[in-house]
């Protein structure tokens, strides 16, 4: 099969972005832990000094990511929050450096009904660009392949377009000529330090 470099590097871009950003002493999130994959990389990234918040709704999700935390002996740098992103002030009252988030289902699920939120996708992205710090880094993969995906996208587009670029710059990362839905990646840079009523309004 092709191996193609752009396809192939859409989703690990977000790595890359994050860990300009995020290195040793670091405190991130991974707003949506799933299987793993992703809090593992940021508890390596961030090293022990650093410390890493990963949120879940699904108790399947934060099950298979501990037991992956246990096996790399990296369980200690990272908490584990069953409960929605949306409500990350509760859990989190300190400045990040960056955050993660993955969209769509948990994947190899036995329900795969269980998916990420517009409503809620925007709300957490909202209150994690207050708690980011200035230069700090959000990666989003928005996927749209699945019933729930297209809304969550547009609903998503419509939000990234309130934002004074002032205040934050977003780029998005996409492949503009596949067939199927391939996932693209939208990353947003804290231009300055503000809190939501701080913002600039983007008439
Ligand atoms: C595509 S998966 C994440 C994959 C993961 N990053 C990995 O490395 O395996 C999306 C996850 O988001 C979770 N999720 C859905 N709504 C959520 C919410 N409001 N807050 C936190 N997590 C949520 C789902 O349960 C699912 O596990």
């Amino acid at each position: 099969m092709n191996q193609s470099i752009l396809l192939h590097r859409v989703l690990p871009m977000s790595k890359r972005w994050i860990a300009t950003q995020a290195g040793k002493g670091s405190t991130v999130i991974d707003a949506t832990a799933g299987n793993g994959n992703d809090t593992k990389f940021l508890a390596e990234l961030v090293g022990e000094e650093g410390h890493v918040y990963a949120f879940d709704i699904q108790k399947e999700a934060l099950d298979s990511t501990h037991a992956r935390l246990v096996e790399h002996g990296l369980e200690q740098r990272v908490t584990l929050i069953q409960d929605s992103h949306a409500n990350v002030a509760t859990y989190v009252d300190r400045p990040i450096d960056a955050a993660m988030f993955n969209l769509g289902y948990l994947p190899y699920s036995d329900d795969l009904s269980v998916i990420t939120r517009a409503e809620s996708t925007i709300a957490a992205i909202d209150a994690m660009l207050d708690l980011l710090k200035k230069d700090g880094i959000i990666t989003v993969s928005v996927y749209d392949g699945h019933p729930g995906g297209p809304e969550e996208r547009d609903a998503l587009m419509a939000y990234v377009r309130t934002l004074h670029q002032k205040d934050v710059h977003v780029a998005r990362f996409e492949l503009l000529n596949q067939r199927s839905n391939p996932p693209h990646l939208l990353a947003f840079e804290k231009m300055r330090d503000f809190t939501s009523h701080e913002r600039i309004e983007n008439n």
